[in-house]
């Protein structure tokens, strides 16, 4: 399968959120990725609901939301009203896993679970099967434009072996640090899904970025 890019609009200017919107439409990536961050669950506040919903208007593509926060179900149905096609939590933030799981494809969703570098990939082995989209966490989450964790790469052939094993047919999603020194790799390493940041709205060119990025 070709491997889909999701620009995060969390190193778009704020001031001009709807222009980096209309820059993600008009490219070749596939999905917006929205970074929700509650100064809890990571040491930083970014946006929510209401700029997810404003920002739908303007958009066709999939919106990949990635919670960190803390008690994500308490807003799992309010992300599906502002516009979230994905939703994702994190693995170190629920306690009932499975449940929010459930929880997030009841309300019409598809689920994402997002894990930090330090935490196993053989964690997931109960809840693999119901997921959509495994966010392996290539960084501390919190920030844009930080470094690339290397260890990543083991990661990514654990989570393919524990697929192949549980039979699930969840997406690989990197998070963090990808840029064009590292993409072509963590594409031969089997990669679905590339989220970018720092190397899309960081670049001189963004839509050309996006091109680089997106080829197989
Ligand atoms: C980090 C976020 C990432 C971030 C990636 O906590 O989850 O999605 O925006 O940014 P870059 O690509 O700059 O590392
Ligand atoms: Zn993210």
């Amino acid at each position: 399968m070709p491997h889909l890019l999701a620009p995060s609009l969390l190193s778009a200017d704020f001031a001009e959120l709807g222009k980096a919107v209309h820059l993600i439409e008009s490219s070749e990536a596939a999905w917006h990725h929205i970074d929700v961050m509650d100064g809890v669950f990571v040491p930083n506040i970014s946006f929510g609901l209401p700029v997810i919903k404003s920002i739908r208007k303007h958009a066709k593509k999939p919106f990949d939301v990635h919670l960190m926060i803390v008690r994500p179900d308490q807003y799992i149905t309010a992300f599906r009203d502002a516009g979230a096609d994905i939703l994702t939590v994190h693995f170190e933030a629920c306690t009932h896993l499975h449940r929010s799981i459930q929880a997030i494809k009841a309300a019409g969703m598809k689920a994402g679970v997002a894990i930090n570098p330090h935490t196993s990939v053989e964690l997931l082995s109960d809840v693999l099967a119901d997921i959509d989209v495994v966010c392996m966490m290539s960084v501390n989450p919190g920030f844009g434009g930080q470094k690339f964790i290397e260890r990543t790469y083991g990661k990514i052939d654990a989570l393919k072996a524990l697929r192949t094993r549980t039979g699930s047919k969840a997406l690989i999603e990197i998070d963090g640090g990808v840029s064009m020194e590292n993409v072509r790799q963590l594409i031969a390493t089997g990669a679905d899904v590339l989220v970018a940041g720092n190397s899309v709205f960081g670049a001189a060119d963004p839509i050309s970025a996006i091109r680089e990025l997106s080829r197989d």
